[in-house]
């Protein structure tokens, strides 16, 4: 059985704005609970939440503790050590607008003695800018780190105005930018996969990879968000953040060093390296969709309360990187909501043999595919062609070599949520895992001629059934090159 060796980290005060919120209910605090039960959260360590709403700390605490039994396994949570661990969480009433609100806050910090000092924002983007501002007027900025939760802006000029606001504050060796996907652990494990193993790397490339796609797929709709959504829509809230990071973790070349800029410098290089989708290129190289009703299930158009929306719910698209290594190697990417199964994975198909020497034989040989699968079952997948055993003559099929990552680890492995290693990240000041503003911005750059194409045609986005695999444009999409989606099943 492997043993995870848990490397202690300096005493901190975490300071969490908007700790009512459904992120911190749902993530932050569970995944800090789980941090603390493996002895990461050292003694003197504080949890500082803020929220409008007047309690005390201890009511706080209780609350805490019934967030902790909903989100904690049953087999992880132990009423003797949540107890313990809700003693490190402290609450302050805190109107972000009001100055005089901040004074608790200020006295609380001024006498700690834990090393580090991380302010969370885990609020909505508008408020982003009026807490940095209170937290430079205060000096509490100095000395500390900002984590800050996309959206990063709602496109270029946005996100460059943040920029300027934060950076006035915050230099960006400070600033954590977290999108989740990079705290997962297959997605930390592609880049053991293709930089610790000499395997894969001669294949990596064009000559070899016929095409890519990486999908991530949800069952669920938008639900309670529906109003907040339809702001928003797919494109923004996943294509610009998690699957262009995945895209570049895959297409990068290695980094000189497993660091935070380096990493970063090579991922920059991707995104800047995308073949611009501007006007009818834009319209034929990407679908967007939006779902319809399903029994007991009320459609994208009901959720949102707005029955004229154009928002997406799903996009496809194909994407080109103009580099040595890939061009001739398109990127299909997808997700959406409400499809037919919770799926997050990225498909390395590699190109066909030149020749087969079997003739007529019953099954074809299919190109060797590598499935990298963050959920569900984290693990990878290679699919080889194997001859059918027996002697009845010579078929071939095609075999995994399976490595599911819970088999490997021992019954005991529970698959860390991709927050506890991104807060611990924050807290050990690693910025490996968390985008710099470059690669923001070079995202938005991407993706704003897109929309604007999208905007410019009038055309709305295309039904799709809820539970189905998304709109029969998306087939389209990559059938027209003759190649197929693999199946969205979990
Ligand atoms: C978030 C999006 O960033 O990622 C959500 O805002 C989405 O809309 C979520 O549901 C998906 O994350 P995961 O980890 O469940 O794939």
């Amino acid at each position: 059985m492997m043993t995870s060796k848990i490397i202690p980290v300096d005493p901190f005060d975490l300071v969490i704005f908007g700790i009512t919120g459904d992120l911190a209910r749902r993530k932050l605090i569970p995944v800090l609970y789980y941090r603390f039960i493996d002895g990461q959260i050292p003694k003197s360590s504080r949890i500082i939440g803020l929220a409008r709403s007047a309690f005390s700390t201890q009511q706080f605490r209780n609350q805490a503790r019934e967030a902790l039994k909903q989100a904690v396994s049953e087999k992880h949570f132990d009423p003797a050590l949540a107890k313990r661990f809700v003693s490190c969480l402290h609450y302050i009433k805190n109107d972000v607008n009001s100055d005089e609100d901040w004074g608790e806050l200020q006295k609380m910090l001024k006498d700690s003695d834990n090393k580090v000092l991380a302010f969370y924002l885990s609020v909505a983007p508008v408020l982003f800018s009026p807490i940095v501002k209170q937290l430079g007027r205060l000096n509490l900025a100095k000395n500390s780190r900002l984590v800050v939760e996309k959206p990063f802006g709602h496109d270029l000029a946005s996100a460059r105005k943040l920029k300027s606001q934060i950076g006035a504050v915050y230099n960006e060796h400070a600033i954590y930018r977290i999108d989740h996907y990079l705290g997962k652990e297959t997605v930390q494990n592609l880049m053991a996969l293709r930089f610790a193993n000499k395997l894969f790397e001669p294949l990596w490339n064009t000559n070899h990879v016929d095409h890519i796609q990486i999908t991530a797929a949800e069952t669920l709709g938008v639900e309670g968000r529906g109003e907040y959504y339809d702001n928003i829509g797919a494109m923004r809230d996943m294509v610009q953040n998690h699957l262009l990071q995945l895209l570049c973790l895959t297409a990068m070349e290695p980094p000189y060093k497993f660091d935070a800029d380096a990493m970063r410098d090579e991922k920059l290089k991707v995104l800047r390296a995308l073949q611009p989708l501007t006007g009818e290129e834009a319209l034929r190289k990407t679908v967007r969709g939006q779902y319809l009703a399903a029994p007991g299930a009320p459609g994208y158009l009901e959720e949102s309360h707005n029955k004229d929306s154009q928002t997406e719910t799903f996009v496809a698209l194909k994407a080109q990187i103009n580099s040595w290594r890939w061009a001739g190697t398109p990127f299909y990417l997808r997700t959406g909501k409400r499809l037919r199964s919770q799926v997050a994975e990225i498909v390395i198909t590699f190109r066909s043999t030149p020749h087969s020497i079997f003739g007529e034989i019953d099954t074809p040989i299919r190109p060797n595919a590598l499935v990298i699968r963050l959920q569900p079952d984290e693990g990878l997948n290679l699919f080889i062609m194997t001859k059918d055993p027996g002697p009845g003559g010579f078929r071939l099929r095609e075999t995994p070599l399976d490595m599911t990552f819970a088999g490997n680890s021992g019954d005991d492995w529970r698959p860390p949520d991709a927050y506890e290693r991104l807060i611990m990240d924050i807290i050990r000041g690693n910025q490996t895992l968390f985008m710099r503003d470059d690669e923001v911005e070079a995202a938005w750059e991407w993706i704003d001629p897109i929309m604007m194409a999208w905007k410019n045609s009038g055309v709305p986005p295309e039904s799709y059934d809820s539970y189905s695999s998304g709109p029969a444009g998306a087939v389209e999409l990559i059938v027209r090159d003759n190649r197929r989606w693999r199946d969205i099943v979990a």
